[in-house]
């Protein structure tokens, strides 16, 4: 027992480090394989040895919590809003207000202005014991678990921390892995979303902390609150806070200054609205603070607002130009985006010649018309948007736009379903980019990853006419492929062994390689996992498939429609006879039932026969769920040795059954 003792400790230090030097200081200690291993083997023993396992330990920031409703919980000081200035003289007004209330030579912080969601964590002992948001400023919701997946926020502490500690600070969503949230979801055929602050806040009130776990959010520290006044003013605690391990600006260039002036404070601020556009993460201006924590007291606050610091909020950054002309693009799914294609204009450092208009709505509510000057702003997605037109600067001869009606590229009527914005192509069997489009997602590396071939060379197979779907790519030979430009022998060999290895790709990235709408990786795996082969899909029915775990409506109808269509049957018979996994593998299968559908388990304590992750692996691979914690819907709780006192007291509070680990085996024989 002492010498796992030790190796989790070891582990748990070690983890913690590389954590905070990758997400708070930017440095790589271990490579992702080496985090992962160890990652992994410290969930193993804190598994086997639930008594030594520690709820602030590294491993928690894989999530799995389920949060049903977040408990409501008052602030002990209240988290109060800013008042915006605008300009210098607003500034110099502020510091004129204060001056009088102050006879002390008033010295200021300027810091960023992140533009996510305020949130309160407090520490006892070094310990993140409760993260609450905002709420209404005097009480928020309690989303712990879901902070705890955060990897920039420490779970313990170092070097010399106060006993009690709140830090409050920013969350936000950093623009690359928003940028890569909506193309995966595009991938999907999912609708992206239209910001990453809201999306930050949707994120972090989310019920499952898996799945917060894997958004990537982040969070920079923006205040200290101790008992003790040990630090004289806002600077010094935020640099001492970092050296507790806490993400701050301090340290970063530029991130925060010190100001003994309205000019230096401006020279803050002006350098700020010109390269925010180079930080990773979006702000909407800068906060000054009165550094002096005396100062600060003396001047107190009016009802809403500290009299101490105030925002100076950006405008925000747009450009006028012309509209030119709209376009559409058609996507893998036939949805039809329209494009407003401008008047070159710089915004924000770069030279923005397009912006997206969404869909037809859009279009109607701006009343925006081809040739009309209109507004474009950069938000955080990669195409910047148009958020109004000058009406004063319109042509009379403009005319209302006419929605497109046909598709630009095979000229198909239009559809719209009712409820949904987008217009679609129907006609997905030859339409070109969407058989592009259906080629390069089955192609791609989540599906069978075919080593030798990308989306350029889909291209370019489609137009030589080589290629219509995916198993034309199957009957491709040498002859015909060397004849292309740019291919050589080495290229063509390449791709024609990539072909045949992804024959033995497994059942589930083939399932989400042939591109049913809605059904992505996950959705794949369940389905594979519940029918085992493609025939019992295509056998079941509407009811059938929505009976089955996390499938809801939208996605069973559209595998039922994408069975009723004898096209897709048809290339399903192809890819079929040249050998795909189409079933799950004699191994896979071996371990796969459906015995204990319906049902869900929760284990603790310490078993002989196997280990948890046998169990785990027992139970999921026979239809049952696992679930962390135990509730009403717990069906059993398997109870191993050493199990913790508070989780029997709410088993037998909510009268869950409890069965030993012998009984768990022969339930599943039985
Ligand atoms: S200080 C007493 N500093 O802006 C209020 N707030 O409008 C102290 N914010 O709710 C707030 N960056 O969520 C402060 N560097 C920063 C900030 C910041 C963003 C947010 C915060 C607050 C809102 C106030």
């Amino acid at each position: 027992m002492e010498s796992v003792q030790a190796e989790i400790k070891v582990l748990t230090d070690e983890l913690n480090e590389a954590n905070h030097q990758y997400y708070v200081l930017s440095n790589s200690l271990m490579s992702d394989f080496d985090f992962d291993q160890k990652l992994k083997r410290l969930q193993l023993l804190e598994e086997e040895n639930p008594s030594l396992a520690d709820e602030n330990s590294p491993s928690k920031r894989v999530g799995g919590d389920i949060t049903k409703k977040f408990k409501s919980i008052k602030h002990e000081i209240p988290m109060l809003s800013l008042a915006n200035t605008y300009s210098k003289e607003e500034l110099e007004e502020w510091e004129a207000r204060n001056q009088k209330l102050t006879d002390d030579k008033i010295t200021y912080v300027c810091e960023l202005k992140y533009d996510g969601v305020a949130i309160g964590i407090k520490y006892k002992n070094g310990k993140l014991v409760q993260a609450v948001t905002r709420g209404d400023g005097s009480k928020g919701e309690e989303v712990t678990s879901n902070v705890k997946t955060i990897r920039s926020v420490p779970l313990k502490l170092r070097g010399n921390y106060p006993e009690e500690l709140e830090i409050r600070g920013e969350i936000f969503y950093p623009l690359a892995n928003f940028q890569q949230l909506n193309e995966d979801r595009e991938e999907l055929g999912e609708a992206t979303f239209a910001n990453p602050r809201n999306t930050a806040s949707g994120t972090l009130k989310m019920h499952d902390s898996a799945v917060v776990a894997s958004r990537g959010l982040d969070c920079m520290l923006y205040g200290v609150y101790t008992n003790n006044k040990e630090y004289p003013g806002h600077y010094e605690s935020v640099e001492a806070a970092a050296s507790w391990g806490i993400k701050t600006p301090v340290g970063k260039p530029r991130y925060i200054a010190i100001c003994e002036s309205i000019d230096q404070i401006m020279d803050f601020v002006n350098h700020w609205d010109k390269q925010r556009s180079k930080l990773p993460f979006e702000i909407d201006g800068v906060v000054v603070k009165i550094n002096n924590y005396r100062i600060q007291e003396e001047l107190g606050f009016t009802a809403k607002s500290p009299r101490w610091a105030i925002s100076y909020k950006f405008k925000a950054e747009a450009a006028l130009t012309r509209l030119n002309e709209i376009t559409y693009q058609v996507g893998r799914t036939g949805a039809i985006t329209p494009v407003a294609n401008l008047e070159a204009v710089s915004l924000a450092g770069t030279t923005v010649k397009r912006a997206s208009l969404h869909n037809a709505d859009q279009i109607e509510k701006l009343d925006i018309r081809v040739g009309d000057f209109v507004y474009v702003e950069k938000g955080g997605e990669i195409i910047p948007k148009i958020t109004g037109v000058e009406l004063s600067k319109r042509d009379l001869l403009v005319q209302p736009v006419h929605y497109l009606e046909h598709c630009p590229e095979c000229h198909t009527m239009l559809v719209r379903k009712e409820g949904e914005a987008q217009h679609y192509c129907p006609n997905d069997l030859g339409c070109p980019p969407q058989i592009t489009g259906r080629m390069q997602h089955f192609i791609s590396r989540k599906a069978m990853d075919i080593d030798g071939l990308g989306s350029e060379t889909i291209e370019l197979l489609f137009q030589e006419k080589l290629v219509q779907s995916p198993a034309d790519l199957f009957e491709l030979n040498f002859g015909q492929l060397i004849q292309l430009e740019r291919f050589a022998e080495k290229s063509v060999n390449n791709l024609l062994s990539g072909v045949v290895d992804s024959k033995q790709v497994p059942f589930e990235r083939v399932l989400y390689g042939i591109g049913i709408r809605f059904v992505g990786e996950t959705v794949a795996k369940k389905l594979a996992k519940h029918y085992t082969n493609i025939d019992n899909i295509k056998a079941a029915s509407l009811e059938d498939l929505v009976n089955v775990d996390e499938i809801g409506n939208k996605i069973a109808e559209s595998v039922v429609g994408f069975f009723a269509d004898d096209r897709n049957l048809l290339e399903l018979e192809r890819l079929k006879a040249q050998g795909l996994q189409f079933e799950l593998s004699e191994e896979q299968l071996a371990n796969t039932t459906n015995k204990l559908e319906g049902l869900t388990f929760v284990i603790s304590g310490v078993f002989e026969l196997h280990s948890r992750d046998e169990l785990k692996a027992m139970i999921e691979n026979n239809g049952a769920k696992n679930a962390s914690s135990i509730s009403a819907k717990t069906s059993y709780l398997i109870r191993g040795e050493n199990m913790g006192p508070s989780k029997l007291a709410k088993a037998e509070k909510l009268d869950v059954k409890m069965i030993s680990e012998t009984e768990f085996v022969e339930l599943l024989n039985s």
